[in-house]
């Protein structure tokens, strides 16, 4: 397992400057071109629920790169797979979580059909400020979900996204960067 994750650390690369100045962009999509790379990151994560959330029931997926997960993870063991969306684009009775971003605000939703007590993991690709897991952890709990942590393939860790996550939730991220 954990020579699985160096190898996928080795293949992600980064791009200064992108999409502003300052920012340093690690992009998931560039190592993901590569079949072989696709089939060890699926077989991490899937080891990584199996062994850390073996009793979860559903995969909750953050608009629009944890979508890549979410559903990859809920077919290949039989679990639901539950989208949380940027606003506007889920019908029917819907939850809305705004929280702030450095400049503005931003709206996600998730569809209120989730069984009250469900077990649900939410993944998505990065964990930067947390601001997003943190708004999927507060839709989840509108709902009356039982959330079972959140698990993201990387984390910035000098963002301290994880201050940001209600103390009490499991956050699990396969590669950490300064
Ligand atoms: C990125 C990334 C995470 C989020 C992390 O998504 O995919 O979802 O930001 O940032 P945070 O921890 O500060 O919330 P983005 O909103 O850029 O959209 P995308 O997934 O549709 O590319
Ligand atoms: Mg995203």
């Amino acid at each position: 397992y954990e020579k699985g994750v160096e190898e996928l650390k080795s293949k992600i690369k980064s791009f200064p400057d992108f999409p502003k100045k300052g920012i340093l962009f690690w992009d998931i999509f560039s190592a993901l071109s590569d079949g072989n790379t696709c089939r060890l990151l699926q077989n991490l994560l899937v080891q990584t629920v199996r062994d850390r959330y073996p009793d979860v029931e559903a995969i909750v997926g953050l608009e629009s790169r944890g979508f890549l997960f979410s559903f990859s993870l809920a077919a290949e063991l039989g679990l639901g797979c539950i989208p949380v969306r940027k606003k506007g684009k889920l019908p029917g009775d819907i939850v809305s979580y705004k929280y702030d971003l450095e400049y503005g605000s931003d709206i996600l939703e998730i569809q209120n059909t989730v069984r009250p007590g469900l077990k649900c993991l939410i993944v998505d690709d990065l964990i930067a400020t947390g601001g997003s897991l943190n708004a999927a952890v507060h839709l989840l709990k509108t709902c009356g979900a039982n959330i079972a942590g959140c698990l993201a393939v990387i984390e910035l860790v000098s963002l301290k996204g994880r201050s940001n996550i209600p103390d009490g939730i499991n956050v699990h991220s396969l590669i950490k960067y300064d």
